[in-house]
């Protein structure tokens, strides 16, 4: 059983508060709304979510659940400090955080009376850095103390929605706990024990940023649908039955497949697709902001990549891949292609490796989009790996390449730029510069 405060009883902060404290907890509410604090601290709900005021009921009648608006009493009354105070947007979209650093400052002038372990833990949700750069400055400046010695300081996102918000909090997706020091890394896993799903426990700004990509990826998911929704209702195709059969497939489309950070798409058949429904978009009248934005953002990936490789200055490239994936001859709208012409153009060497592309090979449209963008590539490309890594300075991973033929072969000289996330769970290993393109 542990002591707990909530700082904030409104729907994250409630829904924290009842569900620990019918976990066994003892839990203290704190806000600065008084009406709040007095209908938890008389036993009542201060929002509205189904089967929240059975809890607090039952949890006020033994003595485990209350509120008030001494923050002294609560701070030196618990061993955890929740803060789910709100977090809206400026008129700018920029995120308001004057709610979270007035909170901070309170708790730490409260820390600074206290001589055992407390560990304050966001449950708001906060940009990556946050924690960084406001709240632990706030709370040092204001206890006098110093954070993962004194006291503890860590982030726990909130994934419920509200409407199912105790059943979300009772079985979550998973627990993510953004934690820098050992004490508050066990205190917290423990509080958390019996929740059936997995736990990570990454540094502070990886769970500061999951809860940004897991939002920002479901109100994707809700804009894309109603988007293709939109798109099949004006020419005239029933929705549902597509819906239905876009779901269905948990091989490519409901599934990890695609949302690894790496290269852009190419190849004969996503951009030609994407170009061709928008198109038909345009035709039916219909604006579909979502679906236009992805072919711009493919091609900012190529730029971005082209950009991070000039900007170290050096001339000679070794191009090892040229097909938009491995395994293939098929060079259709790769964007290793793209990408090297345009360093081409800049007035770079270039060699290239690919094992699978041979120029007496390639016939019809293939042949067609290489005459199209590298007329020369014959003088550029090469079977021969060690010849390719022997001249270049850059090494432009853009196809699987076997990695310890790719280690015995890299000079400490070479700068590695990963274009397609190779080995991801076990990098090549290379005494040189090695970097990636988003990760
Ligand atoms: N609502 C959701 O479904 C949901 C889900 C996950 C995460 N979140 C995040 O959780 C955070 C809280 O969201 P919410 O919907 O519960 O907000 P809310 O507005 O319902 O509640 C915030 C509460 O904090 C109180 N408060 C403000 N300053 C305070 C202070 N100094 N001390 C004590 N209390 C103070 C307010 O009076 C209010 O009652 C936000 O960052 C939000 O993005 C919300």
């Amino acid at each position: 059983m542990r002591t707990i405060s909530v700082f904030g009883l409104g729907y994250v902060g409630s829904v924290t508060a009842a569900c620990f404290s019918s976990k066994g907890h003892k839990v203290l509410g704190i806000d600065v709304a008084t009406e709040k604090v007095e209908l938890m601290a008389a036993g009542k709900t201060p929002i509205f979510e189904p089967g929240i005021q059975e809890m607090i009921t039952e949890a006020h009648a033994q003595g485990r659940l209350t509120a008030t608006t001494d923050i002294n009493e609560a701070v030196l009354g618990s061993e955890i400090s929740f803060i789910c105070v709100g977090t809206p947007s400026q008129a700018n979209g920029k995120l308001d955080l004057k709610g979270i650093r007035h909170v901070c400052e309170q708790i730490g002038a409260s820390l600074r009376h206290k001589d055992t372990f407390h560990v304050v833990v966001t449950r708001s949700t906060i940009l990556p850095g946050t924690t960084a750069d406001v709240i632990t400055p706030a709370l040092e400046a204001a206890s006098g103390k110093k954070a993962g010695r004194d006291f503890g300081v860590a982030t726990n996102p909130e994934f419920l929605r509200e409407g199912s918000a105790i059943k979300d909090f009772l079985n979550p997706p998973m627990t993510v706990l953004g934690v820098d020091d050992a004490e508050s890394e066990a205190l917290l896993k423990a509080l958390y024990a019996w929740v059936p799903a997995e736990l990570f426990a990454v540094p502070v700004p990886s769970a500061e940023m999951v809860k940004y990509a897991c939002n920002t990826f479901h109100a994707l998911k809700v804009a894309f649908a109603n988007e293709v929704g939109t798109l099949c209702k004006h020419a005239g195709v029933d929705t549902e039955a597509v819906t239905k059969i876009f779901l269905s497939d948990k091989q490519l489309n409901i599934s990890p497949y695609y949302l690894n950070p790496g290269f852009a798409f190419g190849g004969s058949c996503l951009p030609k697709d994407v170009r061709a429904l928008t198109y038909r978009g345009k035709e039916l009248d219909c604006k579909l902001p979502l679906l236009d934005s992805i072919m711009p953002s493919n091609h900012e990936h190529i730029e971005r990549s082209a950009l991070s490789i000039m900007a170290h200055g050096k001339k000679k490239i070794g191009m090892l891949g040229l097909s938009f994936k491995s395994g293939t001859d098929d060079l259709r709208e790769s964007p290793q292609v793209l990408l090297i012409k345009k360093l081409l153009g800049e007035g770079y060497q270039a060699q290239i490796w690919d094992e699978n592309v041979y120029m007496g090979r390639l016939i019809g449209s293939n042949r067609q989009f290489i005459a199209d963008n590298i007329p020369h590539l014959g003088s550029l490309l090469t079977n021969d790996l060690e010849a390719v890594l022997r001249e270049c300075e850059i090494v432009l991973i853009g196809t699987r390449v076997d990695k310890a033929k790719l280690e015995s072969l890299l000079q400490p000289h070479h700068i590695v730029i990963d274009l397609i996330n190779l080995h991801k769970h076990n990098r090549v290993s290379h005494e040189g510069e090695y970097e990636g393109i988003c990760w």
